[in-house]
Protein backbone atom coordinates (compact mmCIF):
# COMPACT_ATOMS: atom_id res chain seq x y z
CA UNK A 1 0.00 0.00 0.00
CA UNK A 2 1.46 3.33 -0.50
CA UNK A 3 1.53 5.96 2.09
CA UNK A 4 -1.32 8.01 0.92
CA UNK A 5 -3.40 4.69 0.89
CA UNK A 6 -2.22 3.93 4.63
CA UNK A 7 -3.38 7.23 5.27
CA UNK A 8 -6.97 7.10 4.08
CA UNK A 9 -7.25 3.52 5.67
CA UNK A 10 -6.66 5.69 8.99
CA UNK A 11 -8.34 8.48 8.07
CA UNK A 12 -11.64 5.91 8.14
CA UNK A 13 -11.02 3.98 10.85
CA UNK A 14 -10.79 7.20 12.45
CA UNK A 15 -14.56 8.01 12.59
CA UNK A 16 -15.28 5.07 14.83
CA UNK A 17 -13.77 7.27 17.85
CA UNK A 18 -16.52 9.68 16.85
CA UNK A 19 -19.23 9.75 19.40
CA UNK A 20 -22.89 10.70 17.86
CA UNK A 21 -24.34 13.46 19.01
CA UNK A 22 -21.00 15.22 19.73
CA UNK A 23 -18.42 18.30 18.30
CA UNK A 24 -15.40 16.67 17.02
CA UNK A 25 -12.10 18.45 17.53
CA UNK A 26 -10.42 18.31 14.05
CA UNK A 27 -6.86 18.48 13.26
CA UNK A 28 -4.95 19.61 10.27
CA UNK A 29 -2.57 17.48 7.33
CA UNK A 30 -3.21 15.32 4.64
CA UNK A 31 -4.49 12.68 7.04
CA UNK A 32 -6.83 14.91 8.81
CA UNK A 33 -8.04 15.74 5.22
CA UNK A 34 -9.13 11.88 4.55
CA UNK A 35 -10.56 12.01 7.85
CA UNK A 36 -12.83 14.96 7.08
CA UNK A 37 -13.39 13.22 3.96
CA UNK A 38 -14.83 9.54 5.70
CA UNK A 39 -16.38 12.19 8.32
CA UNK A 40 -18.61 14.16 5.51
CA UNK A 41 -20.07 10.71 5.05
CA UNK A 42 -21.07 10.70 8.45
CA UNK A 43 -22.01 14.23 9.20
CA UNK A 44 -25.72 14.09 10.04
CA UNK A 45 -24.94 12.55 13.26
CA UNK A 46 -22.24 14.75 14.68
CA UNK A 47 -23.16 18.56 15.68
CA UNK A 48 -19.84 20.04 14.05
CA UNK A 49 -16.25 20.36 14.78
CA UNK A 50 -13.91 22.50 15.88
CA UNK A 51 -11.09 23.34 13.92
CA UNK A 52 -7.52 23.62 14.04
CA UNK A 53 -6.74 25.77 11.12
CA UNK A 54 -7.87 28.03 8.30
CA UNK A 55 -7.15 24.67 6.11
CA UNK A 56 -9.08 22.43 7.98
CA UNK A 57 -12.17 24.74 8.37
CA UNK A 58 -12.65 25.03 4.57
CA UNK A 59 -12.17 21.66 3.89
CA UNK A 60 -14.65 21.09 6.77
CA UNK A 61 -17.31 23.39 5.37
CA UNK A 62 -17.03 22.87 1.60
CA UNK A 63 -18.63 19.41 2.78
CA UNK A 64 -21.24 20.79 4.83
CA UNK A 65 -19.73 20.31 8.63
CA UNK A 66 -20.72 23.22 10.80
CA UNK A 67 -17.85 24.30 12.36
CA UNK A 68 -17.67 26.09 16.12
CA UNK A 69 -15.93 28.39 17.64
CA UNK A 70 -13.62 27.07 20.11
CA UNK A 71 -14.65 29.28 22.86
CA UNK A 72 -18.65 28.24 21.93
CA UNK A 73 -17.78 24.57 22.89
CA UNK A 74 -17.33 23.11 26.59
CA UNK A 75 -16.89 19.36 25.53
CA UNK A 76 -15.15 17.67 23.18
CA UNK A 77 -15.10 13.72 23.42
CA UNK A 78 -12.34 13.39 21.06
CA UNK A 79 -9.89 15.51 19.10
CA UNK A 80 -8.38 13.85 16.14
CA UNK A 81 -5.41 14.89 14.43
CA UNK A 82 -1.94 13.54 12.45
CA UNK A 83 1.46 13.62 14.05
CA UNK A 84 4.80 13.71 12.47
CA UNK A 85 6.33 11.61 14.20
CA UNK A 86 5.04 9.42 17.79
CA UNK A 87 6.93 7.58 20.31
CA UNK A 88 6.04 4.71 22.09
CA UNK A 89 4.49 6.73 25.11
CA UNK A 90 2.42 8.74 22.41
CA UNK A 91 4.55 11.45 22.84
CA UNK A 92 4.43 13.31 19.55
CA UNK A 93 6.21 16.11 17.41
CA UNK A 94 3.75 17.97 15.37
CA UNK A 95 3.73 21.08 13.59
CA UNK A 96 4.81 19.95 10.39
CA UNK A 97 1.63 21.78 9.03
CA UNK A 98 2.26 25.05 11.05
CA UNK A 99 -0.64 24.63 12.78
CA UNK A 100 0.53 23.72 16.46
CA UNK A 101 -0.83 26.12 18.18
CA UNK A 102 -4.21 25.69 17.24
CA UNK A 103 -3.45 21.80 17.58
CA UNK A 104 -2.56 22.21 21.06
CA UNK A 105 -5.47 24.23 22.34
CA UNK A 106 -8.12 21.99 20.34
CA UNK A 107 -5.84 18.91 22.26
CA UNK A 108 -5.99 20.24 25.29
CA UNK A 109 -10.27 20.97 25.09
CA UNK A 110 -10.51 17.44 24.12
CA UNK A 111 -10.78 14.22 26.69
CA UNK A 112 -8.82 12.16 24.34
CA UNK A 113 -6.34 12.37 21.55
CA UNK A 114 -6.50 10.27 18.99
CA UNK A 115 -3.89 10.16 16.42
CA UNK A 116 -4.29 9.04 12.96
CA UNK A 117 -0.61 8.32 11.49
CA UNK A 118 0.85 5.62 8.75
CA UNK A 119 3.80 3.61 10.24
CA UNK A 120 6.78 5.79 9.09
CA UNK A 121 5.69 8.03 11.43
CA UNK A 122 6.27 5.77 15.17
CA UNK A 123 9.71 6.28 16.24
CA UNK A 124 11.76 5.11 19.34
CA UNK A 125 13.24 8.32 20.00
CA UNK A 126 11.31 11.78 19.09
CA UNK A 127 13.67 14.30 16.96
CA UNK A 128 14.39 13.44 13.68
CA UNK A 129 11.63 15.11 12.30
CA UNK A 130 12.90 18.72 13.13
CA UNK A 131 11.22 20.25 15.61
CA UNK A 132 8.59 23.08 15.45
CA UNK A 133 8.88 25.73 17.26
CA UNK A 134 6.14 28.84 16.70
CA UNK A 135 7.78 32.36 18.26
CA UNK A 136 6.27 35.55 17.79
CA UNK A 137 8.59 38.07 15.46
CA UNK A 138 10.29 39.79 17.70
CA UNK A 139 11.92 37.14 19.50
CA UNK A 140 13.23 34.82 16.45
CA UNK A 141 16.91 35.33 17.48
CA UNK A 142 16.76 35.15 21.47
CA UNK A 143 14.95 31.88 20.96
CA UNK A 144 17.37 30.78 18.32
CA UNK A 145 20.16 31.21 20.53
CA UNK A 146 18.51 29.15 23.24
CA UNK A 147 17.63 26.62 21.20
CA UNK A 148 21.16 25.82 20.36
CA UNK A 149 22.29 26.14 23.44
CA UNK A 150 20.28 22.89 24.07
CA UNK A 151 22.19 21.38 20.87
CA UNK A 152 19.67 22.03 18.36
CA UNK A 153 20.18 23.84 14.75
CA UNK A 154 17.16 25.81 14.36
CA UNK A 155 16.29 27.07 10.61
CA UNK A 156 13.71 29.53 9.81
CA UNK A 157 10.92 27.88 7.34
CA UNK A 158 10.81 30.50 4.69
CA UNK A 159 7.91 32.21 3.61
CA UNK A 160 5.32 30.76 6.48
CA UNK A 161 3.41 32.72 8.50
CA UNK A 162 1.14 30.86 11.08
CA UNK A 163 -2.80 31.32 11.33
CA UNK A 164 -2.14 33.39 14.51
CA UNK A 165 0.77 35.79 12.52
CA UNK A 166 4.15 34.18 14.22
CA UNK A 167 7.07 32.97 12.60
CA UNK A 168 7.95 28.71 12.51
CA UNK A 169 11.40 27.51 13.17
CA UNK A 170 12.85 24.04 12.91
CA UNK A 171 14.80 22.46 15.03
CA UNK A 172 16.85 19.40 13.49
CA UNK A 173 19.62 17.73 15.94
CA UNK A 174 17.78 16.97 18.82
CA UNK A 175 17.37 13.95 21.00
CA UNK A 176 14.03 14.06 22.77
CA UNK A 177 14.63 11.40 25.65
CA UNK A 178 12.58 13.42 27.97
CA UNK A 179 9.65 15.00 25.64
CA UNK A 180 8.01 16.20 28.76
CA UNK A 181 10.49 17.71 30.38
CA UNK A 182 11.65 19.46 26.96
CA UNK A 183 7.82 20.74 26.12
CA UNK A 184 7.55 22.38 29.85
CA UNK A 185 11.26 23.71 29.13
CA UNK A 186 10.83 25.45 25.82
CA UNK A 187 7.27 26.65 26.38
CA UNK A 188 8.19 29.00 29.54
CA UNK A 189 10.80 31.21 27.29
CA UNK A 190 9.39 34.35 26.38
CA UNK A 191 8.47 34.73 22.57
CA UNK A 192 7.83 31.11 22.05
CA UNK A 193 4.48 30.72 21.42
CA UNK A 194 4.09 26.88 21.32
CA UNK A 195 6.46 24.22 21.13
CA UNK A 196 5.64 21.31 18.95
CA UNK A 197 6.48 18.47 21.49
CA UNK A 198 2.97 17.01 22.43
CA UNK A 199 3.89 15.00 25.92
CA UNK A 200 1.29 16.93 28.35
CA UNK A 201 -1.33 16.53 25.11
CA UNK A 202 -0.10 13.12 24.21
CA UNK A 203 -2.30 10.50 22.40
CA UNK A 204 -4.01 8.16 24.21
CA UNK A 205 -4.75 6.13 21.09
CA UNK A 206 -2.75 6.07 17.87
CA UNK A 207 -4.58 4.33 14.51
CA UNK A 208 -1.64 3.22 12.63
CA UNK A 209 -1.87 2.40 8.76
CA UNK A 210 0.00 -0.41 8.08
CA UNK A 211 0.36 -2.91 5.58
CA UNK A 212 -1.06 -5.21 6.88
CA UNK A 213 -4.31 -3.15 8.25
CA UNK A 214 -5.14 -0.77 10.84
CA UNK A 215 -2.98 -1.57 13.94
CA UNK A 216 -4.53 -0.04 17.18
CA UNK A 217 -1.98 1.37 19.77
CA UNK A 218 -3.05 2.46 23.24
CA UNK A 219 -1.25 4.63 26.17
C1 LIG B 1 0.18 19.96 11.20
C2 LIG B 1 0.51 18.68 11.87
C3 LIG B 1 0.17 17.43 11.14
O1 LIG B 1 -0.63 16.65 11.95
C4 LIG B 1 1.43 16.70 10.81
O2 LIG B 1 2.29 17.57 10.09
C5 LIG B 1 1.16 15.43 9.99
O3 LIG B 1 0.71 15.78 8.72
P1 LIG B 1 0.37 14.72 7.60
O4 LIG B 1 -0.86 14.01 8.04
O5 LIG B 1 0.17 15.56 6.37
O6 LIG B 1 1.55 13.79 7.47
O7 LIG B 1 1.02 18.63 12.96
O8 LIG B 1 0.64 21.08 11.94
Amino acid sequence: MTQDELKALVGRAAVDYVVPGSVVGVGTGSTVNCFIDALSQIKDRIRGAVSSSVKSTERLQALGIRVFDANEVESLPVYIDGADEIDHGGNMIKGGGAALTREKIVADMAERFICIADESKLVDVLGRFPLPVEVIPMARELVARRLRALGGEPKLRAGVTTDNGNLILDVSGLHISNPAAMEAEITQWPGVVTVGIFARNRARVCLLGTAQGVRTLEF
